[in-house]
């Protein structure tokens, strides 16, 4: 018989590559998504007619338990969440609401329908925060931002009910992953989107905010993989999902600007507005307990990674405007 999955968050970067990889593996794939997102499906256009979707919000804990009666998952993915780090400061109770009890209102819906129910929880290097790198699942966490810590918040709750009613539920520790498909707000995909249009004569600065700051970017592709992989192990644990290399903004914004031939000094300049109250500095994944366990690999490498959102933006934006031959040389 089919494996049945349901996913919240489908209309999100990840949710659309996870969608991706289980209708290839022969799942039915159900779509928990909020009413207003049928206006946000680019992600899933591709795959629309092959996805049955169930309206519902995290906010809401009687659309959890009708999706998940009527969706009978075996397994369940809450990539759902107020995402945006920024976003936090000017709505924390919001983003607690969502980020950090929406987890809960599974976790409990699962006890109360169906224990046997599967559970992936989208968890988050940003709970690591202030502690140094190698970060691993031994770290202490110290969140730096209200989504850390509605992060952290589901986190222990999915860990506590993992203990106290025995579900299979389980965190992947997932360090920042991009692609074509990232919100155009994350720092990434706003470098590559905006260097492409500065290439062909649409706009003319990129304003960034902290370029000191790093990260440990891999492909969403891969880290899909790892997801499913944690739900097919014998017992349940969290893992920590990174590529184990770092980098800073200014090389982000350095090697696109630099593919498309351009000195991103001539165009970025920083804007006081977009620094953080309060920043996580520097994370670098150790993710050795995934190659081990789940023999789990990240494939694409950083270079590779902005090569591929330059030239997914470069097509994007050039059929929008159906002229290639703006593109300066
Ligand atoms: P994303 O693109 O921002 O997607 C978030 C998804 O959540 C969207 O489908 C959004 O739907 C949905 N959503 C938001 N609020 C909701 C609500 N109240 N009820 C139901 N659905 C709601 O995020 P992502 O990059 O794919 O990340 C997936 C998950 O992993 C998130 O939980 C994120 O916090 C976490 N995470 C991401 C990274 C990363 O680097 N990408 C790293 C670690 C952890 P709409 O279309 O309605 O907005
Ligand atoms: N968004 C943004 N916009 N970030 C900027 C900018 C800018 O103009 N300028 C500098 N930055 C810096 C931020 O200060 C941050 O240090 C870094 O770029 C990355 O920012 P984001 O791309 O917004 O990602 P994030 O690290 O805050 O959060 C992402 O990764 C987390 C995992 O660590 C999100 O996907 C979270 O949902 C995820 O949990």
């Amino acid at each position: 018989m089919k494996k049945r999955v349901l996913i919240a968050g489908i209309t999100g970067q990840d949710g659309s590559y996870l969608a991706d990889l289980l209708l290839k593996k022969g799942y039915k794939v159900y779509g928990f998504e909020r009413r207003n997102s049928q206006k946000n499906r680019n992600n899933i256009r591709h795959i629309l007619d092959k996805i049955n979707f169930i309206s519902g919000d995290l906010l809401d804990e009687a659309s959890i338990f009708s999706a998940l009666k009527r969706a009978k998952p075996n397994e369940v993915y809450n990539l759902a969440a107020q995402s945006f780090v920024p976003e936090s400061w000017r709505q924390p109770l919001y983003t607690s609401e969502v980020t950090g009890l929406g987890t809960l209102r599974f976790l409990e819906a699962i006890n109360h329908i169906n224990p046997n129910i599967k559970f992936y929880q989208a968890s988050s290097s940003e709970m690591f925060g202030l502690t140094l790198p190698l970060q691993n699942e031994k770290t202490p966490f110290y969140p730096r931002s209200p989504y850390g810590i509605a992060k952290l918040y589901a986190h222990w709750a999915t860990t506590n009910y993992r203990e106290s009613y025995g579900i299979f539920a389980v965190s992947g520790i997932l360090f920042n992953h991009e692609s074509p498909r990232r919100g155009l707000e994350f720092v990434s995909r706003k470098i590559t989107h905006t260097a492409v249009k500065i290439k062909l004569g649409l706009t003319k600065e990129l304003r960034l905010g902290n370029l000191e700051a790093k990260r440990d970017w891999g492909f969403a592709g891969d880290y899909v993989e790892a997801m499913w992989l944690m739900l097919q192990q014998k017992k349940p644990r969290d893992y920590v999902i990174a590529t184990g290399e770092t980098h800073s903004v200014r090389e982000l914004a350095e090697a696109a600007f630099d593919y498309l031939n351009l000195n991103w000094k001539n165009y970025v300049k920083i804007d006081k507005a977009l620094f953080r109250p309060a920043e996580v500095g520097l994370l670098q994944g150790d993710a050795s307990l995934a190659k081990k366990e789940l023999k789990w690999q990240p494939k694409v490498k950083f270079d590779q990674l902005v090569r591929m959102m330059v030239d997914a933006d470069l097509e994007k934006i050039t059929s929008m405007y159906g002229d290639k031959n703006r593109l300066r040389k």
